[in-house]
């Protein structure tokens, strides 16, 4: 009968596919060759793999003299799906020994998770050969031996990923790829890489690319690695950078440095759910420079990178809050395009520079702090501040000497508090002298505020009101007040310490995105050296 054997015909070809199509599920912890064989059937895994401690051979102690296999291998080549995490974890012990060893997994393409790999340190290179499509990898604690670069030449396929971790590695070069972040995930923002590579010893080149036909978005993180490491970011017009120890660092299609804490994260990623500053701190190299760069918005830090001599900004056009400290070779700065210092934003410089210039701002309604102890002289800018310039924040300009003595700054502190008494008096007495000419309603209300600090002579005493915060900044313009010798008005101003505290709320891409803008911090010479975490 024909239909009954074209049926048995239908039965038989369905089990066959279904061999070699086969699904698995479930959360599995593999340690021994049992473990593999089990999955070694399965195209597809739905859960959780994780490869740990395997015991490999026999267990029994080898025998003298008989040569050791090498290189045994966790091999994984029938999976090409995982839709979970893949994790492989400490070395393999092989016939009682611990030798070298790698994994492989020939055919995996996607894993919807994870892949990780830690602290197997007799690992060489991984081979994943045809893995195109992972939300996280993270490599940490591994030597990886003789092939030590981790780029297309070793895994020629990954194109989507959202996050990349390299922790304690003898990787010498990372990158290479070309990423695509958009719409092979489930995330509805701008496409997002999460890089991370810190204490890599010996890591001297990083090299990534988004693809440059769409808007991509990085939040990277650079520390402690090799003391050459170079650093490429091409085609990423948005990030938020945490770079340090870096000997060069380009990313030549920068538009806007943020902080977020509102992208949606790559599952089982690194955790970026924290508030990130963008930062460049204690980097050796000379110069920095962002030629694409239009936009801070929230805060950044160019701090204590001890041999940068070129800081290029040249389109960089508003800002909330960038601070400048402590770079101190750098001895010009210059913002040739900076026309706006956003309300209740900051630039502050703290540094020996000699030279400064910010010819575009006419007005701002943020603040422009500037202390140099490098001979930079205050006058133009003052003048272009009385005579261009209008400020809703405030504006301080301080001429400082470098390397004050103890002895030094004890009688400056002295003469700071004489000054402020001073001060304190000639108030008084005026106060005294209006009050005797005011009713008594106003005598009362002035009393009690006089109890509280003693107030400088300031003619524009401004309170500046954003969201829900008030913030109270004290300004005293160059000429304003009685002129003391030794710019002592200005630090007595400094000990006052300006707070500027602002939240912005603003939406952009229909999420809500909250800015905490820390100006200042009171600190032993008065200026804001705080950072804001
Ligand atoms: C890997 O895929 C190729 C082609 O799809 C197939 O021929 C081969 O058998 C697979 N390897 C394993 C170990 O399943
Ligand atoms: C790797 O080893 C270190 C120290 O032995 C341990 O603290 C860490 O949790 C391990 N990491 C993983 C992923 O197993
Ligand atoms: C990896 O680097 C460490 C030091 O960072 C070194 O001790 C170790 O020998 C290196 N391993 C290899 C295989 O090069
Ligand atoms: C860094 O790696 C990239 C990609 O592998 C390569 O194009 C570039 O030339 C390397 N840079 C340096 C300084 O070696
Ligand atoms: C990445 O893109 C650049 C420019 O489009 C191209 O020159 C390079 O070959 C690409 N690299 C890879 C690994 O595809
Ligand atoms: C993507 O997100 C939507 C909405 O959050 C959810 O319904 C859907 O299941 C997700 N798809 C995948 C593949 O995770
Ligand atoms: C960007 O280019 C890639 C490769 O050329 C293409 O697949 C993708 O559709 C492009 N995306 C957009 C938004 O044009
Ligand atoms: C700065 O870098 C040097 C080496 O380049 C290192 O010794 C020092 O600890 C670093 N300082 C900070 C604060 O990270
Ligand atoms: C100061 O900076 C301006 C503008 O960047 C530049 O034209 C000038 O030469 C600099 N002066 C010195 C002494 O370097």
């Amino acid at each position: 009968m024909k239909p009954a054997r074209s049926r048995l015909r239908w039965v038989a070809y369905s089990a066959i596919t279904r061999m070699a199509w086969a699904d698995c599920s479930g959360t599995t912890t593999i340690t021994d060759i049992t473990g593999l064989t089990a999955i070694a059937t399965c195209t597809n895994w739905i859960g959780d793999i994780t490869v740990q401690s395997m015991t490999l051979g026999s267990t029994a102690t080898p025998t003298p003299g008989q040569p050791q296999v090498a290189n045994p291998a966790i091999a994984l080549d029938s999976l090409e799906q995982i839709h979970g995490t893949l994790a492989f974890r400490d070395n393999i012990a092989f016939n009682g020994n611990q030798i070298e060893f790698i994994i492989q997994a020939t055919n995996l393409s996607e894993v919807s998770g994870t892949l990780s790999i830690a602290n197997m340190t007799l690992l060489r290179m991984p081979r994943f050969p045809s893995l195109a499509i992972a939300r996280a990898i993270s490599l940490q604690g591994l030597s990886l031996y003789d092939e030590v670069t981790f780029g297309p030449a070793q895994w020629p396929s990954l194109y989507a990923l959202l996050a990349l971790t390299v922790h304690d590695t003898n990787i010498t070069e990372l990158g290479g790829w070309n990423l695509s972040l958009a719409g092979k995930f489930n995330t509805t923002e701008t496409p997002t890489l999460v890089l991370s590579a810190t204490s890599n010893s010996a890591l001297n080149n990083i090299s990534l690319a988004g693809w440059s036909n769409t808007s991509s978005y990085i939040v990277a993180e650079l520390a402690d690695n090799g003391p050459n490491l170079h650093v490429d970011l091409p085609s990423f017009d948005t990030a938020s950078l945490r770079v340090s120890d870096v000997a060069g660092f380009s990313a030549p299609d920068l538009i806007t440095l943020k902080t977020t804490s509102s992208f949606v994260l790559p599952q089982e990623g690194p955790d970026t759910n924290t508030e990130r500053l963008s930062e460049f701190q204690n980097n050796t190299f000379t110069a920095l420079s962002l030629p694409a760069l239009t936009t801070v918005t929230s805060t950044a830090y160019i701090q204590d990178n001890a041999y940068l001599r070129t800081l290029d900004l040249p389109k960089l056009s508003t800002l909330d809050v960038l601070y400048l400290f402590t770079n101190d070779r750098l001895e010009n700065i210059a913002f040739p395009t900076l026309w706006s210092v956003n309300q209740g934003g900051l630039l502050s410089i703290n540094s020996k520079f000699s030279n400064f210039s910010i010819p575009a701002l006419t007005s701002s309604a943020g603040s422009l702090f500037l202390r140099s102890t490098g001979g930079y002289n205050c006058g133009p800018l003052k003048k272009q501040q009385r005579d261009l310039l209008t400020f809703k924040g405030s504006f301080q300009c301080t001429e400082a000497h470098s390397g004050l003595g103890t002895g030094a700054l004890v009688g400056l502190i002295v003469g700071v508090v004489i000054a402020v008494l001073i001060l304190a008096a000639i108030t008084w007495i005026l106060l005294r002298r209006r009050r005797k000419s005011r009713g008594a309603k106003a005598e009362e209300k002035e009393a009690s505020s006089g109890d509280e600090t003693t107030p400088l002579p300031t003619d524009r005493p401004e309170n500046v009101e954003l969201g829900a915060v008030a913030n109270e900044i004290k300004e005293l313009p160059p000429g304003d007040g009685p002129e003391l010798p030794g710019g002592k008005v200005q630090m007595a101003q400094e000990l006052e310490t300006p707070v500027v505290r602002a939240e912005l709320a603003g939406k952009q891409d229909g999420v809500v995105e909250r800015h905490e803008l820390h100006a200042s911090d009171p600190t032993s010479n008065g200026w804001p050296l705080e950072k804001a975490t």
